[in-house]
């Protein structure tokens, strides 16, 4: 029997696949399969899959349907495109995946290898302080950034988007962790550091560190 832990992970997520019928599973199988990064295990945990979830929810309901492409910035290994892409309730043309980190787009790729066939998901090494997003054809339908925490200043970036951009912000307030540059204590502190100019949704979600701040709406 082998002792590597990627055989052992791509072993058990293929069984998984197969019990749960769950395409997004069998990808990260397949992922497993092909030299998953160390840290691939954290981005797929259940308290980075639930806080997707809870976005892939609240997006149903206030934006089912943004006119354009979708960019996800600080998307890491790109599973909240996979997440995206998959829900029936949601029409979304193309998911950009976009990440400071160029180990993260061929993971993101690979992951989203079905997508990326269908000519629907790309990934991108960038900074976001440095995109245009008023220059980007066709012009982006929506942005969600669920990496404000690592900011360095998030009223200065969302003063850079065009104004009235469709946007989807996660942050927290896990102070704690030395990559977080821009916790906020509450979910009126997040309101305040965002200022957007329309919020159609805002939520708290506790969970055993931290709690996770979401806001949907427009600059
Ligand atoms: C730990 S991960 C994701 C955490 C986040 N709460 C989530 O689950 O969506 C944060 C990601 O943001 C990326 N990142 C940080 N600063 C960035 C920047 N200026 N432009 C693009 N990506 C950035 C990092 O490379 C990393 O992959």
């Amino acid at each position: 029997m082998s002792t590597d832990p990627n055989e052992a992970f791509h072993d058990l997520l293929r069984g998984m696949a197969a019990l749960s019928g769950n395409r997004i599973v069998a990808d990260v199988a397949r992922l497993y399969g092909k030299a998953a990064a160390p840290d691939l295990s954290i981005a797929c945990n259940h308290k980075q899959i639930a806080s997707k979830q809870w976005l892939v929810e609240a997006l149903a309901e206030s934006l089912p349907k943004p006119e354009g492409p979708v960019w996800v910035l600080g998307a890491w290994y790109g599973v909240l495109g996979a997440l995206l892409l998959e829900d029936e309730r949601l029409s979304i043309s193309e998911v950009v995946s976009l990440d400071i980190d160029p180990g993260c787009a061929p993971v993101a790729q690979t992951l989203n290898h079905r997508h990326v066939a269908a000519g629907r998901f790309r990934a991108v090494t960038a900074d976001m302080m440095a995109v245009d997003f008023a220059a980007q054809a066709p012009a982006p339908g929506l942005v969600i950034n669920t990496s404000c925490e690592h900011l360095e200043d998030v009223p200065g970036w969302v003063a850079t988007l065009p104004k009235g951009l469709p946007l989807v912000l996660q942050s927290n307030d896990y102070f704690r962790e030395p990559d977080h540059r821009s916790c906020v204590s509450s979910l009126d502190a997040f309101r305040e550091q965002a200022n957007l100019g329309e919020v159609w949704f805002a939520g708290a979600r506790p969970t055993k560190n931290y709690t996770r701040f979401m806001l949907i709406g427009r600059r």
